[in-house]
């Protein structure tokens, strides 16, 4: 998408052929700052830190954190080192694993000199596809915007509501929950999105609300608390929301907090979609609550907040008492039965794995070998 006019990715290879840059998604929206990752340790720091984050985008950069690898030491040992020191750095996002095991996958048969070769190759694919599946995404999540802006008078907006960032900088471009709002803008639908702002690392007040705004789509940022009264009030037509893992059955794991807006989607009759692409879908999982492992952070994103002083300093403040212990869940897990569809790349699911089994027949198999 753009940034001040001009198109770019979240991630891309520099023109030396093996460097990669990446946004350093910590410093938006005060401070465009781009990083370089040079080494699989810097990508797996990257990803740790949350330079880059959002499942899709947390996968392309580990596919290129084993290119790296593999351009420094081809062997056997260097693969499995850096396997390793990837596959810990988030524990929710199942996209981390399935582009680990997409490249060990490919990489282990080949002789070590085609490694590196490979490796660029495979990772560029992967963020390509990125690109792909989510347009066909926002494809498929438009014609809901379509069909609830045909039931409005003429010029009325559609309202969405969003949590966290599942946008362009959470993938490789376009977004998942944010492609059917870009192509509805696009279109020249009245659209309007409400942002929560996602304590406590912000994403929505700081990520979405910047990519929203460089795009020209009219916004609202709102406190993580307001969506049930918005929902109450008839002030939301639909919510769409990015994930970091999906089970067969259909359960949806996304950030913290997406679980009570769709307790109070579900109460009010709003329609609660979630939009993620193929390789998200872990169909080894068959229960999301029990089984997905659900990632604790550090107190200090609780215990503080940053942002800009009026003078431009970026600043860093406390507001919880010292002594007082915080908790710091970083993901809840919504039940199928609370999501209305998942909007895939190969249409809008009923989240059950019927649909989902129909649908990625192919992911079924390998998942049963
Ligand atoms: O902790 P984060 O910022 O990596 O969490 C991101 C989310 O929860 C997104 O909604 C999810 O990854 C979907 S991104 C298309």
């Amino acid at each position: 998408m753009k940034v001040d006019g001009r198109h770019i990715r979240s991630i891309w290879l520099d023109a030396d052929g093996h460097t990669v840059s990446a946004i350093d998604q910590r410093r938006l929206p005060h401070h465009f700052v781009v990083a370089q990752l040079a080494t699989c340790e810097a990508a797996a720091e990257a990803i740790r830190s949350m330079l880059v984050r959002g499942a899709p985008l947390i996968g392309a950069t580990a596919a290129y954190g084993m290119a790296l690898a593999m351009r420094a030491d081809a062997s056997d040992a260097s693969l499995d080192r850096a396997y390793k020191a990837l596959i810990v750095t988030r524990p929710t996002a199942i996209n981390l694993k399935w582009a680990l095991e997409e490249m060990r996958s490919l990489l282990r048969p080949l002789p070590a000199s085609d490694r590196a070769g490979a490796a660029y190759s495979r990772a560029a694919e992967i963020a390509e596809d990125d690109i792909v599946i989510n347009r066909g995404i926002g494809g498929h999540g438009v014609a809901l915007i379509e069909a609830i802006a045909a039931k409005k008078k003429p010029g009325e907006r559609v309202n969405v509501l969003t949590h966290c960032n599942a946008g362009w900088l959470a993938t490789v471009d376009w977004g998942t929950a944010t492609a059917p709002i870009y192509l509805a803008h696009d279109a020249g639908h009245p659209i309007h999105v409400w942002v929560d702002e996602t304590r406590p690392r912000n994403q929505g007040a700081s990520l979405t609300a910047w990519e929203l705004g460089h795009h020209g789509v009219p916004h609202t940022v709102i406190p993580d608390n307001t969506g049930g009264h918005l929902m109450q009030h008839g002030m939301v037509d639909l919510v769409i929301v990015g994930t970091d893992r999906v089970t067969a059955n259909g359960d949806v794991c996304n950030k913290i907090g997406t679980y009570l807006k769709a307790l109070a989607a579900y109460d009010n009759g709003v329609p609660f979609y979630v939009a993620l692409p193929s390789p998200t879908i872990d169909f080894s999982g068959a229960d999301g609550i029990r089984e997905i492992p659900i990632e604790q952070r550090g107190a200090e994103e609780v215990a503080t907040m940053t942002g800009q002083t009026a003078d431009g300093r970026i600043e860093t403040v406390r507001i919880v008492p010292e002594g007082s212990p915080v908790a710091n869940y970083a993901f809840d897990v919504t039940p199928a039965r609370l999501v209305t569809g998942l909007i895939t790349e190969r249409g809008v699911l009923r989240a059950d794995r019927a649909s989902l089994a129909a649908a990625f027949p192919e992911r079924i198999a390998a998942a049963a070998e």
